[in-house]
């Protein structure tokens, strides 16, 4: 039976409302309706064999196989919750989405991941953590889809899969050599110097968050405002929590995790269900949209470097509040599918090479995952706002498209399609930037590279008890990689440009070669202030 609530909801619980079924107390039947026992097969005799004419009993059973869907690629051990976003105020001179106009409140869904464990994995290990929010919003879904730290590993997509298969179980073994660190990731990682500021972050303190209530979320890329009246700025964005942030040190996740895999979805849910519920504000940094897709020097389209908060104070626009657990795993946070992609009419796209590849990689995977283009039609990922389009059929269609035109435009009464004479610029409307000149030579270049300039001054301004977390983190990754040239190669390549003296930390600790005193940067001295207060996480 379907449950209906007393009380009022929200327009997404509404919804979800319907299809909340709920068996408790009611007489047992198969999935079209018969009322049967599926407990007891069908045989021939009490001793006898089983009959195929047990038809119950098989279709539980095929059922039961077909269960399990293929798990995220990346990402597939995460948990989430519904909550509500508040615009704190009338943004739209920044941006038409509605989402952020004045009094507007959305309903919204996050889901928290870990990007290497497959699902089973123990939540508290050293890694990067999905922050991934569906705002449903009244003019269509919009998803924020981000990490807990704000640069990332490499700045082009065609090295994603790279990345990912040299930090997940080597090809050859099955397993990582030494536990979590390995020899395929350290390769990668000396090959592609952009990372490493991205890698000491998660190396250090940072990499080991307590919980998700206590992590940032960070859009990584730069994106595009736009307005009513079609003016753009570029911004980056943040989810700032209320409650500040908290780490682990690497002994208390290690036993942590070897108690309690869950401890991270545990804390969210029991806070929630004790009416704790965290909040995230909304936070972004502008930047003018003069075509240079430059900052201050700093090139807005490289996710691998940040831009401090310090040179470009962040403004608030609203606040995220988690309240309502999900009620059934699978159909809620594993089942929703989050996309870049999806963005409502105000916000869009800049030529990052690596957000352009995830623009398309989402939505490819979502129709693996749901093995459906209709993935966008479940429960969890359906907008509220009105889906009127032509796409048709294919697996698992639930809705019930009425009449015959499956065209637009169309005279027959089918959906109204964009107005011809609505041109501007002789362009039609369309969710996208402001018409852009595109003048460049076709080309497969180099990847952006600031290797090492953000890697230092995050060293230099960690306190040396932070420093020395991160030094034992290199130490024991590191000292895992089997190959001893990849393992010297990474501290006279890599870290020896940082800092010497980290290098040579490193190195004694592993015993390797120490890179000689003074053959690179010393930032040594400066170790006073307690959290990197240029660093966009500073609460
Ligand atoms: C999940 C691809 C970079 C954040 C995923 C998934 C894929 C993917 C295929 C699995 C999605 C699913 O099965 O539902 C890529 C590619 C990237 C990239 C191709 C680079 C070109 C990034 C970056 C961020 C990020 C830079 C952070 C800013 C996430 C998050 C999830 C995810 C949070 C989990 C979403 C969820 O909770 O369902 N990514 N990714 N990814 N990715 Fe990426």
């Amino acid at each position: 039976s379907v449950i209906f609530h007393a009380q009022a909801q929200t327009p997404k619980q509404n919804e979800l409302q319907d299809v909340r079924t709920d068996t408790a107390g009611q007489i047992e039947t198969t999935d079209t309706g018969v009322e049967d026992n599926t407990a007891n097969s069908l045989r021939a005799g009490p001793r006898g064999y089983n009959l195929l004419e047990d038809t119950t009993v098989r279709k539980k059973i095929f059922h039961f196989d077909h269960e399990r869907v293929p798990e995220r690629v990346v990402h597939a051990l995460g948990h989430g919750a519904y909550g509500t976003f508040e615009s704190y105020g009338d943004w739209s001179n920044l941006t038409s989405a509605c989402w952020l106009g004045a009094g507007a409140e959305s309903d919204i869904f996050t889901r928290f991941s870990v990007v290497v464990a497959s699902n089973g994995g123990s939540e508290s290990g050293r890694d990067t953590h999905g922050f991934a929010t569906k705002v449903y919003s009244q003019c269509g879904n919009h998803d924020l889809v981000g990490n807990h730290v704000p640069s990332f590993f490499i700045n082009d997509g065609a090295d994603f899969p790279d990345l990912v298969h040299a930090v997940k179980y080597e090809a050859d073994k099955g397993f990582p050599t030494g536990g979590s660190a390995h020899t395929t990731a350290y390769d990668f990682f000396t090959q592609h110097t952009e990372g490493t500021f991205q890698l000491m972050t998660v190396l250090s303190d940072l990499g080991i968050p307590r919980d998700v209530r206590h992590i940032s979320g960070n859009g990584v890329h730069t994106f595009r405002f736009i307005n009513g009246a079609g003016q753009s700025k570029l911004f980056k964005w943040y989810w700032k929590p209320m409650l500040g942030h908290r780490a682990l040190v690497y002994d208390e996740a290690t036993k942590i995790a070897g108690k309690n895999n869950n401890f991270q979805r545990i804390d969210l849910y029991n806070n929630i269900a004790a009416g704790i519920y965290p909040e995230w504000e909304f936070l972004v940094q502008l930047f003018p949209d003069d075509g240079t897709y430059m900052w201050n020097g700093i090139d807005l389209l490289d996710s691998t470097i940040v831009i401090p908060f310090e040179m470009n104070p962040p403004i608030t626009l609203g606040k995220m509040t988690l309240n309502k657990n999900p009620t059934n795993f699978f159909a809620e946070p594993e089942s929703i599918s989050f996309a870049p992609s999806n963005v409502v009419k105000g916000i869009s796209f800049v030529p990052d090479p690596l957000l352009q590849w995830r623009l398309m990689s989402y939505d490819d995977t979502a129709n693996h995952r749901h093995n459906s283009p209709n993935g966008y039609l479940l429960p969890v990922n359906r907008a509220i706002a009105p889906i009127n389009n032509n796409y048709r059929d294919g697996y698992m269609q639930p809705l019930l498209f009425q009449g015959a035109s499956t065209s637009s435009p169309n005279d027959i009464g089918g959906v109204i399609g964009a107005s011809l004479n609505n041109t501007i610029n002789g362009t039609l409307p369309y969710t996208g930037t402001p018409p852009e000149v595109i003048d460049g030579a076709i080309g497969r270049y180099p990847n952006l590279r600031d290797s090492f300039g953000q890697a230092r001054a995050f060293w230099a301004t960690l306190d040396k008890y932070a420093q020395q977390h991160t030094v034992d983190a290199y130490r024991f990754e590191l000292g895992h990689v089997s190959d001893t040239d990849v393992q010297q190669r990474y501290i006279n390549n890599i870290l020896n440009k940082v800092d010497n003296c980290l290098a040579r930390r490193v190195a004694v600790g592993i015993g390797a070669t120490l890179p000689p005193i003074g053959s690179g940067p010393n930032t040594e001295s400066n170790t006073t202030t307690k959290v990197p207060s240029w660093y966009p996480l500073t609460s």
